[in-house]
């Protein structure tokens, strides 16, 4: 059934990838420490992954941890290193329930084998689940994700002439899933940060002044009620199809 936000014949993304940005200025505004907001932020990831379910959104990607977030201070990153573990154990039930199966995307060797087995875990009980599919890129960069299936290309011999768009895109860590069709970023700010680079090259970029703990139902349908007006070329003419990069 279609939801009553979305307008009948409204086109909706089959695959939204979110930078959720700005959890330290929503903390700092509130004169409470930055990982008071990445407690938030979790809240509203699990509001969003509902909201976008309910809409028929079929993959929803968000950017957790970047391969650059090491650079932040410790106490921030051992916070949100914790923060993992305690929103996989309270949440994560409530969204097996719910249809959803939770992928990580990221490089898993540089975190905690504490981490890394709550990840598991997440992925395991979901992993029967069809009716959304959230991907968690954590200690994720889209250089590293270019260069690994690069990496794994190599490693499995292929000749140069058997590598293409295609196979690389199936090597990468978005193997499971469509391009995004509609990327968002919260936060006001207005830049990709080392995210989804491979997969965006036809995205419809949202960029909103919305600080990420505040993000809910009503800022997640003015970014598709925007996805809808824009019209989609591929380098074609207007209705064209993406090049189709995946069997
Ligand atoms: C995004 O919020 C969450 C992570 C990067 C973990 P920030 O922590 O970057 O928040 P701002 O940008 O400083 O407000
Ligand atoms: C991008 O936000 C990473 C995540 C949201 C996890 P950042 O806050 O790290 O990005 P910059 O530093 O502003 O580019
Ligand atoms: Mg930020």
């Amino acid at each position: 059934m279609q939801h009553p936000s979305v307008e009948q014949g409204q086109r909706i993304p089959r695959h939204v990838a979110i930078v959720m940005d700005g959890n330290g200025r929503w903390a700092k505004r509130r004169f409470m420490p930055r990982i008071f907001g990445h407690k938030h932020g979790v809240d509203a990831l699990v509001r969003t992954v509902q909201a976008c379910a309910d809409r028929g959104i079929e993959y929803l990607t968000v950017f957790a941890f970047s391969s650059e977030n090491w650079k932040r201070p410790t106490d921030e990153v051992s916070g949100l290193m914790s923060l993992v573990l305690v929103a996989v154990s309270k949440y994560l039930t409530k969204l097996e329930k719910e249809g959803v199966r939770i992928r990580i995307i990221g490089d898993r060797a540089a975190v905690s084998e504490r981490v890394r087995a709550a990840w598991q875990q997440a992925e395991n009980a979901t992993a029967h689940n069809t009716r959304i599919t959230l991907s968690v890129a954590f200690n994720y960069g889209g250089r590293w994700d270019i260069l690994q299936a690069c990496q794994r290309a190599l490693a499995l011999g292929l000749r140069p002439e058997e590598l293409d768009e295609v196979r690389l895109s199936q090597l990468m860590a978005m193997g499971h899933a469509p391009d995004p069709d509609l990327f968002i970023r919260t936060g006001g700010e207005v830049r990709i940060s080392n995210f989804l680079l491979w997969q965006v090259a036809y995205s419809e970029l949202v960029f909103s002044d919305c600080l990420w703990p505040e993000f809910g139902e009503a800022q997640l349908d003015a970014a598709l009620r925007d996805y809808a007006s824009r019209e989609r070329r591929f380098g074609g003419v207007p209705d064209a199809q993406p090049q189709a990069l995946r069997a």
